[in-house]
């Protein structure tokens, strides 16, 4: 965990790197940095500005995960974090609608997990953009201990669980890892990396022998009168996804023997939209095909290691094309879907060691502000995080900043000011020498226009306003 350093007084506490990372129906998880400082994990909270009420979750951390419980769905709350006595900015959310109907079970979804064992695959992901390799396990291992906390029936991998596909990886996997699931059920998608034949890889023969346990690599399951379908998208040392013909005829067939039970299906590589960024080469085919079965409920894949949700308004509707994060890169992180009568709630969590998800934002390395694109690219927006997705409707919420960018000393004024009034918090900008200042965040335009117009009598800032992850 973090460095060993005294509590200090509030001289010099910074808020850093403050996100509302998970917004759920009733929960919310909000994570920050006290750099180099030990101090309280602690947030004022309450459904209006002048009636908060302050709680503290813990009294020595420098990395602070914070989750609050038994909000009311649908609600505003206003909130603002503290540490050492020290003030975030006061930012709004609304949390999210409770799906209709009666609760039923609920289910992880993790992906590219890349365990490694020291032999890697020296991508780009791993020189440039903060994959931590060498600590693939322990963070596989924390999200299959925090998801299970969250009372998960199931769970699922979207693929890249090895790194080069070798025997030394898929055996790690399948005696030193996976069995962390304990008597939880969990299938498993093939990845790319997971069909690497080049530096003595196994291909899918070792994901098959080792891992997989069945005859081929796609499969299905009905798990609570529900359909579960795990497609294979990959080729052998191709990292592009395709789906062969023989497995479209094989989802057409399951769809249509079980299209009376609702269906979530999953794959390795994205498969919706003109924005794909290495997925299925033939996407039209695979809308074209699942756009006649409205019992799917979603689409999961890994592939990008980023947040990311889209919807196909001409094909599809509102169903929901879900990008699942990577446990092994920042944000470092898992999904929880928990299925209601009428539909279902996705939310991803940072992985509870926050350190290593920070490490992740760290190593991201370009020559001008990389870790502002990280966290923009693969943290991705609230809505991106968590939704509800019931009776045909998705609700995706938002959250929009009042920010100001400046070179560091006077951006270090700013906070400075800021937090001795009302509070503020620090992230990295695009330029290095910059960082960006962040004076609020709230959930709709209208209250950051009006925060905007008090910003700017309380400190002359001529802040910015931006959909918090969609800055540039
Ligand atoms: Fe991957």
């Amino acid at each position: 965990m973090g460095s060993k350093i005294k509590l200090t007084n509030s001289t010099g506490t910074k808020i850093t790197n403050e996100e509302l990372c998970t917004l759920g129906s009733q929960h919310a998880v909000i994570t920050w940095v006290t750099p180099q400082q030990r101090a309280d994990t602690s947030m004022y909270i309450g459904e209006t500005p002048k009636h908060l009420k302050k709680h503290t979750f813990a009294l020595d951390s420098e990395f602070h995960y914070l989750e609050m419980y038994n909000l009311k769905p649908s609600t505003r709350y206003w909130y603002q974090v503290e540490s050492n006595g020290v003030k975030g900015s006061l930012n709004s959310f609304t949390t999210l609608p409770a799906p209709k109907g009666k609760y039923l079970f609920s289910f992880a979804v993790m992906s590219d997990t890349h365990i490694n064992y020291g032999e890697v695959a020296e991508d780009i992901n791993e020189i440039y953009f903060g994959k931590l390799v060498d600590y693939a396990n322990p963070l596989l291992t924390q999200c299959i201990l925090d998801s299970k906390r969250r009372n998960i029936d199931l769970a699922v991998i979207t693929g890249d669980l090895t790194d080069t596909a070798s025997r030394l990886q898929y055996l790690g996997l399948r005696n030193q890892l996976l069995p962390y699931f304990g008597d939880t059920p969990y299938l498993l998608c093939p990845g790319n990396h997971d069909k690497y034949t080049k530096n003595s890889g196994l291909g899918e023969q070792g994901f098959l022998d080792n891992l997989a346990d069945r005859e081929k690599t796609y499969t299905s399951i009905i798990f609570k009168d529900y359909l579960f379908l795990l497609i294979d998208s990959c080729r052998q040392d191709e990292n592009w996804g395709d789906i062969d013909p023989v497995q479209m005829r094989w989802i057409e067939s399951m769809l249509t023997t079980n299209k009376d039970r609702p269906a979530f299906l999953f794959l390795h590589h994205p498969c919706n939209g003109p924005d794909l960024w290495f997925g299925i080469k033939n996407n039209r085919e695979f809308l074209k095909l699942t756009r006649s079965f409205p019992n799917i409920q979603g689409i999961f894949c890994g592939h990008i290691h980023r947040n990311y949700v889209s919807v196909n308004r001409l094909m599809t509707g509102s169903r929901p094309y879900v990008e699942v994060p990577a446990t092994v890169q920042f944000p470092c992180a898992y999904a929880v879907v928990r299925v209601y009568e009428n539909g279902f709630a996705y939310n991803s969590y940072k992985v509870s060691r926050l350190d290593l998800s920070e490490m992740s934002r760290e190593r991201f390395i370009l020559k001008k502000g990389g870790k502002a694109i990280l966290t923009r690219y693969c943290l991705g927006r609230i809505g991106d995080r968590s939704f509800s997705y019931f009776n045909d409707q998705l609700f995706r919420p938002k959250q929009y900043e009042l920010s100001v960018t400046l070179d560091n000393t006077n951006a270090n004024k700013l906070y400075e000011n800021a937090r001795s009034i009302d509070g503020a918090s620090l992230i990295p900008a695009y330029d290095t020498k910059k960082a960006k200042v962040i004076l609020g965040r709230y959930d709709s335009l209208h209250l950051t226009t009006q925060a905007f117009r008090e910003k700017f009598f309380r400190y002359g800032a001529y802040a910015r306003i931006m959909e918090v992850g969609n800055e540039s």
